[in-house]
Parts: C-alpha cells; sequence; structure tokens
C-alpha cells in the first residue's frame, strides 16, 4: 500500500479509506473488584496493581449479537449513514450466538443492510484492526465503498468465576465504527499485521471438543468450557509485538512518533500501555485508556475507545491517530490513520 495520492489532471489527489463514524454499547450490570473479592481469593488493590482495572460490565443473559446491534445501530445514526449505503459488514467475536449464521449476518438482518454482504474475521482482541485492514483492502480493490466494523464480545460467558487468574480480567461490551473509501482524504496511511500462531496456547477458548460423536461420552471438561491463559506469555509477547509494530507502521508512512497524537491500543494492562508511553515518549493524555471502567473486552475495546473518544470531542480532523491490537492466536497490528 502506497500512502495517499496519485494524480488526476496535473493535481495532487488524496484517496483512502476514512474513519466516518462509531457506537458503541455496553450492558448496564457492573462487576467492581469489591464484588469479586466476594467469589475468590483477590483483593482490589491486586487487580488495580496488576491490571489498573476497577470494574467491567457483565451481559447476564444476552447474546453476542444485542450488544453488536445497538452498538452497530448508534454508528450508523453518528454518521447520519444509512444502513443501505453499506456495502460491506465485517463483525468480529470470540463469543458468536452461533456458529452460523455469522455475527455480521445477524446485524445485517437486525439493521437491514440488504446491499452488504457480510461476514466474521476471528482474530481475537486484535480483531479490530484486523477488520480494519480487511475494509481497508477491499476498498483499495475497489470492491466496497462503505463498510460496518461492528465487534462485540460477551465473553463473560467464557470466564470461570472461580478462576482468579482470568476472572478479574475481562469484561462485556461492543463497539462499531462505519468507514468509507474516500477520493479527497487520505484516512488510513498503513497498517502492519501479524501473527504467532506456535504461541496459541497462551490463550485458548476452545470450540467443540474434539470427540467420537457416535460412540463417545459427549460431556464439555472443564478444560474444553472455559478460557485459558497464560497471562505472562501474553504480556510477554505484547511488550515485544505491539512496539515493534508502532515502530513498523511509523517506519512505512516515513513518520515519527512525535508526529502521533493519538495512541489507541487494546485495553488489555495498564502496564502493557505504560511499556508504548515509555517507549515512544508519549505523554499519557495522548494514550486514550478506559480499562478502569470496563476491563478487557476483546475486539470491542478499540472501537469502545474510539467511541467515547468521539463523544467527548477529543479526535479531531487532522490528527493522526495509531490504533493496536494484540492477543489470542496470536495476533497483533496496528493501524495508523489521518482522522
Ligand atoms: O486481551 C488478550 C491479551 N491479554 C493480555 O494482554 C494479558 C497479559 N497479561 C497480563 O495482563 C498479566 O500477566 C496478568 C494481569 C494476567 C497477571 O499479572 P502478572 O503480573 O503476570 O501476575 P502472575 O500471573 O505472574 O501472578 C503473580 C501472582 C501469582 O501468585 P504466586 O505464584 O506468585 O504466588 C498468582 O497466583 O499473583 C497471583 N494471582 C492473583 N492474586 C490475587 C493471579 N491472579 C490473581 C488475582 N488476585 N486475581
Amino acid at each position: 500500500m502506497s500512502i495517499i495520492s496519485f494524480y488526476k489532471n496535473g493535481e495532487v489527489i488524496a484517496i483512502g479509506t476514512i474513519l466516518v463514524s462509531t457506537g458503541s454499547y455496553v450492558p448496564e450490570q457492573r462487576l467492581t473488584n469489591s464484588q469479586l473479592t466476594e467469589m475468590v481469593e483477590t483483593s482490589d488493590e491486586w487487580i488495580v496493581q496488576r491490571t489498573g482495572i476497577r470494574e467491567r460490565r457483565i451481559a447476564s443473559n444476552m447474546q453476542t449479537s444485542e450488544l453488536a446491534i445497538p452498538a452497530a445501530q448508534r454508528a450508523l445514526e453518528d454518521g447520519g449513514v444509512s444502513a443501505q449505503e453499506l456495502d460491506l459488514i465485517i463483525a468480529c467475536t470470540a463469543t458468536p450466538d452461533s456458529y452460523t449464521p455469522s455475527l455480521a449476518c445477524r446485524v445485517q438482518a437486525a439493521i437491514g443492510a440488504d446491499n452488504a454482504f457480510a461476514f466474521d474475521a476471528s482474530a481475537a482482541c486484535s480483531g479490530f484492526v484486523y477488520a480494519t485492514d480487511i475494509v481497508d483492502s477491499y476498498f483499495r480493490a475497489g470492491k466496497a465503498k462503505t463498510a460496518l466494523v461492528v465487534c462485540a464480545e460477551t465473553l463473560s460467558r467464557l470466564v470461570d468465576f472461580t478462576d482468579r487468574t482470568v476472572c478479574c480480567l475481562f469484561g462485556d461490551g461492543a463497539g462499531a465504527a462505519v468507514f468509507r473509501w474516500s477520493e479527497t482524504e487520505e484516512g488510513i496511511l498503513q497498517t502492519v499485521m501479524g501473527a504467532d500462531g506456535t504461541r496459541g496456547d497462551a490463550l485458548l477458548a476452545k470450540a467443540l471438543p474434539v470427540e467420537d460423536a457416535l460412540n463417545g461420552d459427549r460431556t464439555y471438561s472443564h478444560t474444553d468450557r472455559f478460557l485459558h491463559m497464560n497471562g505472562k506469555e501474553v504480556f510477554r509477547f505484547a511488550a515485544r509485538t505491539v512496539p515493534d509494530a508502532i515502530d513498523r507502521v511509523l517506519n512505512k508512512a516515513g513518520m515519527t512518533a512525535d508526529e502521533i497524537d493519538w495512541v489507541v491500543p487494546h485495553q488489555a494492562n495498564l502496564r502493557i500501555i505504560d511499556v508504548i508511553c515509555r517507549r515512544y515518549g508519549l505523554k499519557k493524555e495522548q494514550v486514550y485508556v478506559n480499562l478502569d471502567r470496563f476491563g478487557n473486552t476483546s475486539s470491542a475495546s478499540v472501537p469502545i475507545c474510539l467511541d467515547e473518544m468521539r463523544q467527548k470531542g477529543l479526535l479531531k480532523r487532522g490528527q493522526r491517530a495509531i490504533f493496536v491490537g494484540f492477543g489470542g492466536g496470536l495476533t497483533y497490528g496496528a493501524i495508523l490513520l489521518r482522522i
């Protein structure tokens, strides 16, 4: 991908994938650190010091689509975009309502996006950056012009609330963004995506177990049912790959960190965010953080941040931002764009 421009009638014309609007939806129910201390042997101090998380939302008795649909509708409303204008919908979730139809097709049906093709992209916590990169690629190939990315998670359904190593970390929520191909603005400048499948077991949430369907015992074991994470290994992976992805995306764009206004990282752990701040000499105010209120909402975390930033008027036209994802797969990715 090359940055920016081509010539038309002797003039430099900017083209690119622009972020049009955002939306989000989180369930009402809060689960505080103090409530968790009544469920497992932990403390508010441990959770805050090791992660920065103070509370998270829980979607009790809700399907993931019930979060995704309002987030998508809010993103359309925010941009004054009609569902009919969408020609592509990509959804990301590790907790789909069903293997089929996909979450993207459920959203498509609910919002009435009759002209869109729709599918799910599976990249766990990197889902939003992967899906945005796919949108950008479709746009550049001339195969779509207006797209919705919607990321929604009900990770509480995968969490064992007797396992303190994971139950303090994750929360439920949904975020969405509308992108449009522009023939006057740059939008996305560069992207970098990566994966290391050899480390996949470090964050494992199994689907259907392997079994002898005709003759076997078909009960799920504990290992099959819940999410398991080797936190230290994922932390080390993030501390290595995230700065590397930021370096590479800046290099590809011929920019330096001091030209960046915002970094919007996946909200997993404040200590990982501190690593990014120190490495690039970023002020704390340049890195958006809301994990204290929502915990780790996997693929939804970056678009929920973006929606909050837009609602607060923090994202200004012309600013440059880097979105960063990392997590299950293991996967990572960074997107550099001009707002
Ligand atoms: O979105 C996907 C991406 N995921 C991530 O990025 C997660 C990255 N990893 C992390 O955020 C951190 O590794 C964790 C927050 C998960 C854990 O922090 P840590 O500093 O790596 O702690 P640890 O796993 O090394 O555990 C240290 C101690 C252990 O006790 P011992 O063995 O030292 O006696 C744990 O058993 O803390 C104990 N521990 C807890 N204590 C109180 C683990 N969980 C808890 C807890 N409350 N909730």
